[in-house]
Protein backbone atom coordinates (compact mmCIF):
# COMPACT_ATOMS: atom_id res chain seq x y z
CA UNK A 1 0.00 0.00 0.00
CA UNK A 2 2.91 2.80 1.01
CA UNK A 3 4.78 3.40 -2.11
CA UNK A 4 7.80 5.06 -1.24
CA UNK A 5 8.44 8.05 -2.96
CA UNK A 6 12.43 8.50 -3.15
CA UNK A 7 15.33 9.20 -5.56
CA UNK A 8 16.36 6.74 -8.30
CA UNK A 9 19.57 6.38 -5.93
CA UNK A 10 17.87 4.88 -2.99
CA UNK A 11 15.95 3.19 -5.44
CA UNK A 12 18.86 1.75 -6.77
CA UNK A 13 20.97 0.82 -3.70
CA UNK A 14 17.64 -0.61 -1.88
CA UNK A 15 15.50 -3.14 -2.84
CA UNK A 16 11.94 -2.03 -2.71
CA UNK A 17 9.13 -3.79 -0.92
CA UNK A 18 5.87 -2.39 -1.23
CA UNK A 19 6.26 -1.30 2.46
CA UNK A 20 9.80 0.46 3.53
CA UNK A 21 10.29 -1.88 6.37
CA UNK A 22 13.05 -4.52 6.42
CA UNK A 23 15.20 -1.92 4.49
CA UNK A 24 18.52 -1.72 6.33
CA UNK A 25 17.97 1.50 8.26
CA UNK A 26 19.38 2.75 11.55
CA UNK A 27 19.24 0.67 14.58
CA UNK A 28 19.07 1.61 18.18
CA UNK A 29 19.54 5.63 18.16
CA UNK A 30 19.59 7.08 21.18
CA UNK A 31 19.63 10.95 21.40
CA UNK A 32 21.19 11.31 24.86
CA UNK A 33 24.64 10.98 24.38
CA UNK A 34 24.18 7.02 24.11
CA UNK A 35 24.87 4.74 21.39
CA UNK A 36 23.93 5.16 17.80
CA UNK A 37 24.58 2.82 15.23
CA UNK A 38 23.55 2.26 11.62
CA UNK A 39 24.23 -0.71 9.78
CA UNK A 40 27.44 -0.83 8.56
CA UNK A 41 28.50 1.84 11.21
CA UNK A 42 30.19 1.30 14.34
CA UNK A 43 28.67 2.80 17.84
CA UNK A 44 28.93 6.68 17.06
CA UNK A 45 27.32 9.06 19.36
CA UNK A 46 24.33 12.05 19.23
CA UNK A 47 25.49 13.74 22.32
CA UNK A 48 23.03 16.22 23.86
CA UNK A 49 24.52 18.24 26.69
CA UNK A 50 24.23 17.76 29.64
CA UNK A 51 24.56 20.20 32.49
CA UNK A 52 22.18 23.11 34.31
CA UNK A 53 22.33 26.41 34.05
CA UNK A 54 21.13 29.42 36.25
CA UNK A 55 18.98 32.54 35.01
CA UNK A 56 21.65 33.33 32.75
CA UNK A 57 21.38 29.74 31.08
CA UNK A 58 24.15 29.23 28.46
CA UNK A 59 26.67 32.00 30.06
CA UNK A 60 27.11 30.11 32.89
CA UNK A 61 27.39 26.98 31.56
CA UNK A 62 29.94 28.16 28.73
CA UNK A 63 32.19 29.17 31.86
CA UNK A 64 31.92 26.24 33.26
CA UNK A 65 32.51 24.40 30.46
CA UNK A 66 36.12 25.49 29.98
CA UNK A 67 38.32 27.67 28.59
CA UNK A 68 37.87 27.47 24.91
CA UNK A 69 34.08 27.38 25.83
CA UNK A 70 33.74 24.12 24.40
CA UNK A 71 31.10 21.57 26.61
CA UNK A 72 31.75 18.19 27.24
CA UNK A 73 29.27 16.06 25.48
CA UNK A 74 28.10 13.00 27.33
CA UNK A 75 28.40 9.31 26.20
CA UNK A 76 30.75 10.40 22.73
CA UNK A 77 33.46 8.74 20.90
CA UNK A 78 34.07 10.71 17.95
CA UNK A 79 31.70 14.01 18.85
CA UNK A 80 33.75 17.01 17.66
CA UNK A 81 35.02 18.55 20.92
CA UNK A 82 35.78 21.44 18.86
CA UNK A 83 32.52 23.12 17.87
CA UNK A 84 32.10 26.31 19.00
CA UNK A 85 29.88 26.62 21.72
CA UNK A 86 26.78 28.38 21.61
CA UNK A 87 26.75 31.98 21.78
CA UNK A 88 25.01 33.41 25.16
CA UNK A 89 21.20 33.74 25.51
CA UNK A 90 20.28 37.22 23.99
CA UNK A 91 18.22 39.49 25.98
CA UNK A 92 14.25 39.77 24.54
CA UNK A 93 13.80 42.40 22.13
CA UNK A 94 12.47 45.42 23.70
CA UNK A 95 8.94 46.83 22.59
CA UNK A 96 8.73 50.82 21.70
CA UNK A 97 5.57 51.79 23.19
CA UNK A 98 4.09 53.48 19.94
CA UNK A 99 5.00 50.27 17.63
CA UNK A 100 2.76 48.03 15.64
CA UNK A 101 1.87 45.09 17.80
CA UNK A 102 1.06 41.74 15.58
CA UNK A 103 -0.95 39.18 17.75
CA UNK A 104 -2.33 37.87 14.42
CA UNK A 105 -0.73 34.90 14.26
CA UNK A 106 -0.54 32.14 17.40
CA UNK A 107 3.36 32.75 17.42
CA UNK A 108 4.47 31.22 20.83
CA UNK A 109 7.21 33.01 21.48
CA UNK A 110 6.23 33.31 25.18
CA UNK A 111 8.24 29.67 25.81
CA UNK A 112 11.01 31.36 24.92
CA UNK A 113 11.62 32.29 28.21
CA UNK A 114 11.30 29.13 29.13
CA UNK A 115 14.04 27.57 27.30
CA UNK A 116 16.85 30.07 28.26
CA UNK A 117 16.21 29.00 31.67
CA UNK A 118 16.78 25.44 30.25
CA UNK A 119 19.77 26.63 28.52
CA UNK A 120 22.00 23.50 27.89
CA UNK A 121 19.77 20.74 29.47
CA UNK A 122 17.37 21.11 25.68
CA UNK A 123 20.37 21.01 23.84
CA UNK A 124 21.23 18.55 21.01
CA UNK A 125 24.48 18.29 19.08
CA UNK A 126 24.13 16.11 15.94
CA UNK A 127 27.31 15.16 14.23
CA UNK A 128 27.85 15.82 10.71
CA UNK A 129 27.87 12.11 9.78
CA UNK A 130 23.96 11.51 11.35
CA UNK A 131 20.69 11.64 9.13
CA UNK A 132 22.33 10.62 5.93
CA UNK A 133 19.40 8.56 5.38
CA UNK A 134 15.87 9.23 4.63
CA UNK A 135 14.80 5.96 6.68
CA UNK A 136 14.30 5.46 10.47
CA UNK A 137 14.22 2.41 12.43
CA UNK A 138 10.51 2.16 12.40
CA UNK A 139 10.13 -1.65 12.41
CA UNK A 140 6.93 -2.52 11.51
CA UNK A 141 5.60 0.53 12.07
CA UNK A 142 3.61 2.24 9.36
CA UNK A 143 5.54 5.62 9.53
CA UNK A 144 9.04 4.42 8.09
CA UNK A 145 10.35 7.91 8.58
CA UNK A 146 9.53 8.65 12.25
CA UNK A 147 12.39 8.63 14.48
CA UNK A 148 12.00 5.64 17.38
CA UNK A 149 13.13 8.92 20.07
CA UNK A 150 10.94 11.00 18.84
CA UNK A 151 7.91 7.85 19.74
CA UNK A 152 8.93 6.76 22.95
CA UNK A 153 8.97 10.80 23.66
CA UNK A 154 5.62 11.47 22.78
CA UNK A 155 4.25 8.53 24.19
CA UNK A 156 5.58 9.34 27.61
CA UNK A 157 4.79 12.80 27.51
CA UNK A 158 1.03 12.24 26.61
CA UNK A 159 1.22 9.07 29.32
CA UNK A 160 2.54 11.73 31.88
CA UNK A 161 -0.27 14.22 31.02
CA UNK A 162 -3.03 11.97 30.49
CA UNK A 163 -4.58 13.86 27.66
CA UNK A 164 -4.33 11.19 25.27
CA UNK A 165 -5.23 7.25 24.92
CA UNK A 166 -1.57 6.80 23.51
CA UNK A 167 -0.57 3.65 24.10
CA UNK A 168 -3.98 2.37 23.75
CA UNK A 169 -2.89 0.76 20.22
CA UNK A 170 -2.31 4.25 18.47
CA UNK A 171 -0.44 4.06 15.20
CA UNK A 172 2.08 7.71 15.59
CA UNK A 173 2.47 9.55 12.51
CA UNK A 174 4.96 12.17 12.11
CA UNK A 175 4.60 15.08 9.96
CA UNK A 176 5.86 18.83 9.16
CA UNK A 177 3.59 20.11 11.59
CA UNK A 178 -0.25 19.61 12.36
CA UNK A 179 -1.06 21.60 9.62
CA UNK A 180 0.71 18.37 6.92
CA UNK A 181 -0.66 15.64 8.91
CA UNK A 182 -4.19 17.40 9.19
CA UNK A 183 -4.17 17.71 5.04
CA UNK A 184 -2.60 13.93 5.66
CA UNK A 185 -5.60 13.08 7.53
CA UNK A 186 -8.47 14.63 4.92
CA UNK A 187 -6.46 12.49 2.07
CA UNK A 188 -6.91 9.21 4.42
CA UNK A 189 -10.31 9.74 5.13
CA UNK A 190 -11.91 10.68 2.30
CA UNK A 191 -14.36 7.72 0.63
CA UNK A 192 -12.36 6.07 -1.78
CA UNK A 193 -14.37 6.30 -5.21
CA UNK A 194 -16.68 9.13 -4.85
CA UNK A 195 -18.18 10.57 -7.61
CA UNK A 196 -17.62 14.59 -6.04
CA UNK A 197 -15.26 15.65 -3.70
CA UNK A 198 -16.36 14.94 -0.07
CA UNK A 199 -17.51 18.37 2.30
CA UNK A 200 -15.05 19.43 4.87
CA UNK A 201 -16.64 21.07 7.93
CA UNK A 202 -15.85 22.58 11.48
CA UNK A 203 -18.30 24.60 13.21
CA UNK A 204 -18.08 28.33 13.22
CA UNK A 205 -15.73 29.86 14.80
CA UNK A 206 -13.35 27.59 13.38
CA UNK A 207 -9.63 28.01 13.17
CA UNK A 208 -9.26 30.23 10.28
CA UNK A 209 -6.31 28.10 8.08
CA UNK A 210 -9.49 25.05 7.82
CA UNK A 211 -10.89 26.49 4.27
CA UNK A 212 -7.52 27.95 2.72
CA UNK A 213 -5.20 24.64 3.61
CA UNK A 214 -8.48 22.37 2.06
CA UNK A 215 -9.12 23.86 -0.65
CA UNK A 216 -5.34 24.63 -1.62
CA UNK A 217 -4.77 22.43 -4.36
CA UNK A 218 -8.81 21.77 -5.25
CA UNK A 219 -7.92 18.07 -4.66
CA UNK A 220 -10.61 16.09 -6.16
CA UNK A 221 -11.09 14.16 -2.91
CA UNK A 222 -12.13 16.63 -0.84
CA UNK A 223 -13.23 20.08 -0.53
CA UNK A 224 -14.35 22.86 2.00
CA UNK A 225 -17.98 22.94 2.89
CA UNK A 226 -18.13 25.35 5.68
CA UNK A 227 -19.99 25.63 9.09
CA UNK A 228 -20.89 22.11 10.63
CA UNK A 229 -23.95 23.57 11.82
CA UNK A 230 -24.66 24.48 8.23
CA UNK A 231 -23.83 21.20 6.29
CA UNK A 232 -25.24 20.36 3.24
CA UNK A 233 -23.74 16.52 2.44
CA UNK A 234 -25.75 16.63 -0.63
CA UNK A 235 -27.58 13.97 1.08
CA UNK A 236 -25.12 10.58 1.28
CA UNK A 237 -24.35 11.41 4.71
CA UNK A 238 -20.23 11.63 4.09
CA UNK A 239 -18.13 14.66 5.06
CA UNK A 240 -15.08 15.00 7.33
CA UNK A 241 -15.52 17.28 10.47
CA UNK A 242 -12.48 19.30 11.79
CA UNK A 243 -13.24 18.98 15.40
CA UNK A 244 -10.51 21.82 17.44
CA UNK A 245 -10.61 21.42 21.07
CA UNK A 246 -10.42 23.57 22.93
CA UNK A 247 -11.25 25.53 19.80
CA UNK A 248 -8.87 28.31 18.19
CA UNK A 249 -10.32 30.70 18.15
CA UNK A 250 -12.83 30.55 21.30
CA UNK A 251 -11.14 28.08 23.72
CA UNK A 252 -14.28 26.52 23.65
CA UNK A 253 -14.36 22.64 24.61
CA UNK A 254 -16.05 20.65 21.42
CA UNK A 255 -17.13 17.45 20.29
CA UNK A 256 -18.00 16.19 17.01
CA UNK A 257 -21.59 17.23 16.11
CA UNK A 258 -22.12 15.03 13.19
CA UNK A 259 -22.84 11.54 12.93
CA UNK A 260 -24.14 9.25 9.72
CA UNK A 261 -21.54 8.49 7.57
CA UNK A 262 -19.41 11.31 8.78
CA UNK A 263 -15.54 11.17 9.93
CA UNK A 264 -13.74 13.11 12.30
CA UNK A 265 -10.49 14.68 13.04
CA UNK A 266 -10.10 15.84 16.20
CA UNK A 267 -7.31 19.08 16.49
CA UNK A 268 -6.16 18.69 20.35
CA UNK A 269 -3.34 20.62 19.64
CA UNK A 270 -4.45 23.02 22.65
CA UNK A 271 -4.99 20.26 24.87
CA UNK A 272 -2.40 20.48 27.56
CA UNK A 273 -2.57 21.46 30.95
CA UNK A 274 -1.42 25.05 30.80
CA UNK A 275 -4.43 26.11 28.20
CA UNK A 276 -7.31 23.78 29.73
CA UNK A 277 -8.15 21.02 32.52
CA UNK A 278 -7.43 17.53 30.99
CA UNK A 279 -10.63 16.04 31.67
CA UNK A 280 -9.28 12.43 30.82
CA UNK A 281 -7.31 10.95 27.70
CA UNK A 282 -8.97 11.77 24.32
CA UNK A 283 -9.46 8.23 22.59
CA UNK A 284 -11.00 9.52 19.08
CA UNK A 285 -9.69 7.88 15.65
CA UNK A 286 -7.41 10.54 14.64
CA UNK A 287 -5.78 12.94 16.92
CA UNK A 288 -3.45 15.84 15.76
CA UNK A 289 -1.07 17.67 18.31
CA UNK A 290 2.51 19.91 17.35
CA UNK A 291 5.09 21.17 19.18
CA UNK A 292 4.15 24.56 18.09
CA UNK A 293 1.59 24.21 21.49
CA UNK A 294 3.13 22.10 23.89
CA UNK A 295 6.25 23.76 24.03
CA UNK A 296 6.53 26.53 21.74
CA UNK A 297 8.89 25.37 18.91
CA UNK A 298 6.74 26.03 16.22
CA UNK A 299 9.55 26.97 14.20
CA UNK A 300 10.53 22.78 14.53
CA UNK A 301 7.48 22.33 12.31
CA UNK A 302 6.70 19.16 13.46
CA UNK A 303 3.27 17.70 14.86
CA UNK A 304 2.06 14.24 15.33
CA UNK A 305 -0.96 12.38 14.21
CA UNK A 306 -2.23 9.50 17.29
CA UNK A 307 -4.29 7.47 14.71
CA UNK A 308 -6.79 4.44 15.88
CA UNK A 309 -6.86 2.27 12.19
CA UNK A 310 -3.20 0.81 10.70
CA UNK A 311 -4.86 1.86 7.52
CA UNK A 312 -5.45 5.01 7.77
CA UNK A 313 -2.27 5.79 9.32
CA UNK A 314 -0.45 4.12 6.41
CA UNK A 315 -2.38 6.21 4.10
CA UNK A 316 -1.76 9.13 6.15
CA UNK A 317 1.94 8.21 5.74
CA UNK A 318 1.86 7.84 2.48
CA UNK A 319 0.69 11.56 1.75
CA UNK A 320 3.82 12.86 3.75
CA UNK A 321 5.77 10.56 1.61
CA UNK A 322 4.37 12.17 -1.32
CA UNK A 323 4.25 15.49 -0.17
CA UNK A 324 7.65 15.75 1.74
CA UNK A 325 8.97 12.18 1.91
CA UNK A 326 9.28 11.72 5.67
CA UNK A 327 10.11 14.49 8.02
CA UNK A 328 13.68 16.16 9.14
CA UNK A 329 15.40 13.78 11.29
CA UNK A 330 17.19 16.69 12.84
CA UNK A 331 13.58 18.30 14.18
CA UNK A 332 12.48 15.07 14.83
CA UNK A 333 15.60 14.08 17.73
CA UNK A 334 15.39 17.71 18.67
CA UNK A 335 12.03 17.43 19.43
CA UNK A 336 12.40 14.49 21.16
CA UNK A 337 15.28 16.25 23.29
CA UNK A 338 13.03 19.02 24.20
CA UNK A 339 9.87 16.29 25.36
CA UNK A 340 12.26 14.78 27.28
CA UNK A 341 12.87 17.82 29.47
CA UNK A 342 9.78 18.00 29.72
CA UNK A 343 8.75 14.63 30.79
CA UNK A 344 12.08 14.31 32.56
CA UNK A 345 10.92 17.30 35.19
CA UNK A 346 7.96 15.33 36.29
CA UNK A 347 8.86 11.84 36.34
CA UNK A 348 12.49 12.37 38.20
CA UNK A 349 11.91 12.41 41.62
CA UNK A 350 14.97 15.20 41.85
CA UNK A 351 13.81 16.29 38.61
CA UNK A 352 14.11 20.30 38.08
CA UNK A 353 10.89 22.54 39.23
CA UNK A 354 11.89 25.20 37.47
CA UNK A 355 11.97 22.75 34.12
CA UNK A 356 8.71 22.09 34.82
CA UNK A 357 7.17 23.52 31.74
CA UNK A 358 3.17 23.13 32.80
CA UNK A 359 3.58 24.88 35.88
CA UNK A 360 5.69 27.65 33.82
CA UNK A 361 3.44 28.15 31.13
CA UNK A 362 -0.08 27.65 33.82
CA UNK A 363 1.43 30.65 35.57
CA UNK A 364 1.86 32.40 32.32
CA UNK A 365 -1.70 32.13 30.97
CA UNK A 366 -2.71 32.78 34.73
CA UNK A 367 -1.11 35.64 35.15
CA UNK A 368 -1.92 36.94 31.43
CA UNK A 369 -5.80 36.18 31.67
CA UNK A 370 -6.32 37.97 34.61
CA UNK A 371 -4.23 40.77 33.43
CA UNK A 372 -6.56 40.84 29.93
CA UNK A 373 -9.76 40.22 31.97
CA UNK A 374 -8.99 43.12 34.15
CA UNK A 375 -8.49 45.40 31.44
CA UNK A 376 -11.54 44.01 29.63
CA UNK A 377 -13.33 44.79 32.73
CA UNK A 378 -11.80 48.63 32.48
CA UNK A 379 -12.93 49.15 29.59
CA UNK A 380 -16.17 50.09 30.93
CA UNK A 381 -18.21 47.78 28.50
CA UNK A 382 -16.00 48.42 25.16
CA UNK A 383 -15.10 44.67 24.71
CA UNK A 384 -16.03 41.47 26.18
CA UNK A 385 -14.43 37.78 26.05
CA UNK A 386 -15.83 34.34 26.67
CA UNK A 387 -16.78 33.44 29.78
CA UNK A 388 -13.96 31.38 32.40
CA UNK A 389 -14.90 28.06 32.17
CA UNK A 390 -13.36 25.63 35.18
CA UNK A 391 -12.99 21.90 35.43
CA UNK A 392 -11.13 19.57 37.22
CA UNK A 393 -7.84 18.38 35.83
CA UNK A 394 -6.55 15.01 36.03
CA UNK A 395 -2.82 16.21 35.95
CA UNK A 396 -2.64 18.78 38.20
CA UNK A 397 -5.68 17.12 40.31
CA UNK A 398 -7.33 20.26 41.35
CA UNK A 399 -10.23 21.88 39.91
CA UNK A 400 -8.29 24.71 37.59
CA UNK A 401 -9.24 27.33 34.64
CA UNK A 402 -9.05 26.88 31.05
CA UNK A 403 -6.60 29.79 29.90
CA UNK A 404 -6.45 30.00 26.08
CA UNK A 405 -3.70 30.35 23.88
CA UNK A 406 -5.74 33.16 22.14
CA UNK A 407 -8.37 35.51 23.08
CA UNK A 408 -11.32 35.80 21.27
CA UNK A 409 -12.25 39.69 22.01
CA UNK A 410 -15.69 41.15 21.08
CA UNK A 411 -15.63 44.96 20.57
CA UNK A 412 -18.69 46.01 22.07
CA UNK A 413 -18.39 50.22 21.58
CA UNK A 414 -21.56 51.58 19.78
CA UNK A 415 -20.95 52.39 15.76
CA UNK A 416 -17.68 49.20 15.88
CA UNK A 417 -18.95 46.68 13.31
CA UNK A 418 -15.02 45.42 12.60
CA UNK A 419 -13.03 44.44 15.88
CA UNK A 420 -9.65 44.02 13.86
CA UNK A 421 -10.18 47.02 11.74
CA UNK A 422 -10.86 49.07 14.77
CA UNK A 423 -7.71 47.13 16.52
CA UNK A 424 -5.85 48.03 13.66
CA UNK A 425 -6.67 51.96 14.13
CA UNK A 426 -4.54 51.34 17.68
CA UNK A 427 -1.57 49.08 16.70
CA UNK A 428 -2.93 46.16 17.46
CA UNK A 429 -2.99 43.38 14.33
CA UNK A 430 -5.24 40.77 15.20
CA UNK A 431 -7.43 38.33 13.09
CA UNK A 432 -10.85 39.09 12.39
CA UNK A 433 -14.16 37.34 13.06
CA UNK A 434 -15.30 36.52 9.62
CA UNK A 435 -12.12 34.87 8.81
CA UNK A 436 -13.42 32.03 11.61
CA UNK A 437 -16.81 32.30 9.66
CA UNK A 438 -17.69 34.45 13.07
CA UNK A 439 -18.67 37.84 13.28
CA UNK A 440 -16.76 40.90 12.58
CA UNK A 441 -17.16 42.30 15.81
CA UNK A 442 -15.12 39.80 17.20
CA UNK A 443 -11.47 39.73 16.64
CA UNK A 444 -8.70 36.72 18.00
CA UNK A 445 -5.68 38.19 19.74
CA UNK A 446 -2.51 35.76 20.13
CA UNK A 447 -2.30 35.46 24.01
CA UNK A 448 1.54 33.42 23.18
CA UNK A 449 3.49 36.48 22.76
CA UNK A 450 6.59 37.72 24.65
CA UNK A 451 6.04 39.59 27.92
CA UNK A 452 6.85 43.20 26.17
CA UNK A 453 4.68 42.82 23.43
CA UNK A 454 1.67 41.42 26.16
CA UNK A 455 2.87 44.34 27.58
CA UNK A 456 2.17 46.35 25.43
CA UNK A 457 -1.31 44.96 24.41
CA UNK A 458 -2.72 45.53 28.12
CA UNK A 459 -1.80 48.82 28.51
CA UNK A 460 -3.95 49.92 25.26
CA UNK A 461 -6.78 47.25 25.67
CA UNK A 462 -6.86 49.83 29.40
CA UNK A 463 -6.62 52.82 27.30
CA UNK A 464 -9.16 52.48 24.64
C1 LIG B 1 -5.94 24.57 15.91
C2 LIG B 1 -4.61 24.52 15.23
N1 LIG B 1 -4.30 23.44 14.52
C3 LIG B 1 -3.14 23.36 13.87
C4 LIG B 1 -2.21 24.37 13.93
C5 LIG B 1 -0.94 24.27 13.16
O1 LIG B 1 0.08 23.72 13.91
P1 LIG B 1 1.54 23.52 13.31
O2 LIG B 1 2.36 24.70 13.69
O3 LIG B 1 2.02 22.27 13.93
O4 LIG B 1 1.42 23.36 11.82
C6 LIG B 1 -2.49 25.51 14.68
C7 LIG B 1 -1.53 26.62 14.74
O5 LIG B 1 -1.76 27.69 15.23
C8 LIG B 1 -3.74 25.59 15.34
O6 LIG B 1 -4.07 26.67 16.06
Amino acid sequence: MTCLCVPALVLATCAVPATPTGLHKPTGLLVDGHQLSTSGTRGKAVAARAGMSGMDGGRREQEAAGDDGSVPRTGSDDANGDAPAPPPPEPEPAVAPDAVINLELGDPTMYEAFWREAGQRAEVVIPGWWGTSYFSDAGSRPCWFLEPELEREVRRVHRLVGNAAADDGYHLVVGNGATQLFQAALYALSPAGADRPVGVVSAAPYYSSYPPQTDLLLSGYYRWAGDANALDDGGDGHHIELVCSPNNPDGAVREATLSGNGKAVHDLVYYWPQYAPIAGAAAHDVMLFTMSKITGHAGARLGWALVKDRGVAEKMVYFVDRSSIGVSKDSQLRAAKILAVVSDAYYDDDGETRLRIFDFARRRMAERWGRLRAAVAASGGAFSLPEETTGHCNFTKQTVAAYPALAWLRCEKEGVEDCAEFLRGHKIVARGGEQFGGDARCARVNMLDRDAVFDVLIHRISSL
